[in-house]
C-alpha cells in the first residue's frame, strides 16, 4: 500500500460542519484515500463513498476496513448520486460530502497523465477505463475550441496563443507526452510572462484540460442539481473547491437555497413586502472556511481549498 498518498485537507473544519454521528447516513462524492469518509465512520455514520478512480478505491477499501459493515463502495461518477441511492435502496441520507478535484497521489503519478513534472501520456481521465484521453480531445478539436476551453477552464489570459502552440505540437512529430505538452506551453507565452508567473506556465492550461476531459464543471453542476431532493431535512451539504470555476457554482447555489440569491423586486409604493416563503436552507458557514497558515504549510493542496456548507432547515 502506498504511504499516505494524499492528506485530507480541512479535515477538522470538515469534522465540524458536518457534526455526524452514529446512525445517519452520509455520503462521501470523493472517497479519495478515504480520509474524510474515516472522520464519518469514526463518527458512527454509515458511508457511501463514489470515486471513479478504481486505484482510489482499492486503497479506500483497505484503509477503512476496519468499518466494513458501515461502508458501501460505489464505482461511479457523483453525477448519478439520484440513481445510485435508489439502487441501493436509500431515500434520503443525513450528508453529503464532495472533496472536488483530482487527489495529491492521481497528479504524482505520471502514468495518468495529469503532471508536467515527469513525462506520460497526455490521459488525464479520472477513470482511465471510459471516456476519452486528453489528447484525443486535443486531436479532435479546432484551435478555435481549444482556445476556448483554455480560457474557460483555465481562465488563461493567453489562450489563443497556446492553443495554435498545441496544434502545432499535436501535428508535429512527437513524443507527444505531458512533458512537451508543457514545454509547448510555455514556448507560447511571451518570455516576460512565463518568467513573472509563480506557478508553471503549464498549470492552468492543464487544469482547463483536465477539466474538460473529465466534464468536472457538468459533474458538479448535476450534483447541485440533486443535492436539494437528496438531503433528509437536517442534513448537511459540504463542498470543497478548489478555484473559482467550482466555488462561484457552489456559492450560488447555495445563496439560492438559502434564500439569499439575487434581491426580490421591491413591492409598490405603500405597500408591505408580500411574505416570502422560508429558505429551504440554512447556512452553516457564513464564510467560506480556509486552510490555516500551519495546514497550508504542511499540505501545499490547502493553499486554495474553500469549504462551504449549508443544512436543510427541518420543517417548522
Ligand atoms: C481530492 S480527492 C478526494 C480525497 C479524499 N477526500 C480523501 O480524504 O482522501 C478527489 C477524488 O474524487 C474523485 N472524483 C473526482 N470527481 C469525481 C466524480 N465526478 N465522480 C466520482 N469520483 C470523482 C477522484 O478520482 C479523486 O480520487
Amino acid at each position: 500500500m502506498v504511504e499516505r498518498p494524499h492528506v485530507p485537507v480541512l479535515l477538522d473544519a470538515v469534522r465540524e460542519c458536518a457534526s455526524a454521528a452514529a446512525g445517519e447516513v452520509w455520503v462521501d462524492c470523493t472517497l479519495g484515500f478515504g480520509g474524510h469518509s474515516e472522520a464519518l465512520l469514526q463518527a458512527g455514520a454509515r458511508v457511501i463513498g463514489f470515486d471513479r478512480d478504481a486505484a482510489a478505491r482499492a486503497y479506500a477499501t483497505d484503509r477503512l476496513s476496519p468499518h466494513a459493515e458501515r461502508l458501501t463502495i460505489v464505482a461511479s461518477d457523483f453525477r448519478r448520486l439520484p440513481t445510485v441511492l435508489a439502487e441501493l435502496g436509500v431515500e434520503r441520507v443525513d450528508g453529503v460530502l464532495a472533496d472536488l478535484g483530482v487527489s495529491s497521489w492521481q497528479l504524482d503519478q505520471p502514468e495518468r497523465g495529469f503532471s508536467f513534472k515527469a513525462p506520460g501520456p497526455v490521459d488525464m481521465r479520472m477513470d482511465p477505463a471510459a471516456g476519452e484521453p486528453a489528447l484525443a480531445l486535443i486531436e479532435r478539436s479546432s484551435t478555435a475550441e481549444l482556445a476556448d476551453v483554455i480560457r474557460r477552464y483555465g481562465e488563461e489570459r493567453f489562450a489563443g496563443p497556446i492553443a495554435r502552440a498545441i496544434r502545432a505540437w499535436v501535428e508535429g512529430a512527437g513524443p507527444h507526452d505531458t512533458h512537451t505538452l508543457a514545454q509547448a506551453v510555455r514556448d507560447a507565452l511571451p518570455k516576460r510572462e512565463a518568467a513573472k508567473r509563480k506557478i508553471h506556465p503549464a498549470t492552468q492550461t492543464f487544469q482547463a484540460l483536465r477539466i474538460a476531459v473529465n466534464d468536472e464543471l457538468g459533474a458538479l453542476e448535476d450534483l447541485l442539481a440533486a443535492l436539494p431532493e437528496v438531503l433528509a431535512p437536517g442534513g448537511r451539504a459540504l463542498i470543497i473547491s478548489f478555484h473559482s470555476l467550482e466555488d462561484r457554482l457552489v456559492k450560488h447555489a447555495f445563496a439560492e437555497w438559502c434564500g439569499k440569491a439575487g434581491h426580490a423586486p421591491a413591492p409598490p409604493r405603500g405597500l408591505p413586502p408580500p411574505p416570502s416563503a422560508p429558505a429551504a436552507f440554512e447556512a452553516v458557514t457564513r464564510k467560506p472556511r480556509v486552510g490555516s497558515a500551519a495546514e497550508i504549510e504542511a499540505n501545499p493542496r490547502a493553499r486554495s481549498a474553500k469549504l462551504r456548507a449549508v443544512r436543510k432547515r427541518r420543517a417548522a
